[in-house]
C-alpha cells in the first residue's frame, strides 16, 4: 500500500505517494524526472546512481525513499548555481573525462563530496573517493585529471 512522503530534493519539497520498498533512485528518476542519476546495476555495485544525502555520497539504488524524509538530497541537477555548472562539471568537459557519460554524474557526485571535505586532495585520495564508481570507457586517468583540475581552481 502506498504512503505519503515528503522529500527534499535539490532544495525543493516534493510530496509523493510511494510504496515502502521504493528506492530513492526509482523516485528520483521515475517520479521526479531527474534522469542525471543513472540506473546501472541497481545493487550497489557500480556507483552511477550516486547522490548526496546531507552532503554525503550514497547509492540511491539501495536507499529506501521513505527513509530519507528529513534529509537533504542533492542530485547532479542540484549542483552549480546561478545557471553556472559546478567547477567539477566544467573540469570533466575540459579534461575530456567523459566518453559515453553513463558513469559521469555519479563520479562527479563522489568527487564533489571529496572536494567539499578536502579541497586539495592528492591522487591517492582522489582514487579512493571514486573507488566505488565504475567507468567502462575512460581508463580513469582523465577522470582523475579532471578532479585535480577542479581542485586547482
Ligand atoms: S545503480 Fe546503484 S550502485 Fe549501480
Ligand atoms: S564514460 Fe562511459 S562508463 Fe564512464
Amino acid at each position: 500500500m502506498k504512503q505519503m512522503v515528503t522529500l527534499n530534493v535539490n532544495g525543493e519539497q516534493h510530496e509523493l505517494a510511494i510504496s515502502p520498498d521504493t528506492s530513492l533512485l526509482k523516485v528520483l528518476r521515475d517520479e521526479l524526472g531527474l534522469l542525471g542519476t543513472k540506473r546501472g546495476c541497481d545493487t550497489s555495485a557500480c556507483g552511477c546512481c550516486t547522490v548526496h544525502m546531507d552532503g554525503k555520497a550514497v547509492y540511491a539504488c539501495v536507499v529506501y525513499a521513505m527513509s530519507v524524509q528529513g534529509n537533504n538530497i542533492t542530485t547532479i541537477e542540484g549542483l552549480g548555481s546561478d545557471g553556472e555548472l559546478d567547477p567539477l562539471q566544467d573540469a570533466f568537459i575540459e579534461a575530456g573525462a567523459v566518453q559515453c557519460g553513463f558513469c559521469t554524474c555519479g563520479m562527479i557526485m563522489a568527487a564533489r563530496q571529496l572536494l567539499d571535505e578536502e579541497p586539495n586532495p592528492d591522487e591517492e585520495q582522489i582514487r579512493h573517493a571514486i573507488a566505488g564508481n565504475l567507468c567502462r570507457c575512460t581508463g580513469y586517468a582523465k577522470i582523475v585529471d579532471a578532479i585535480k583540475l577542479a581542485a586547482n581552481r
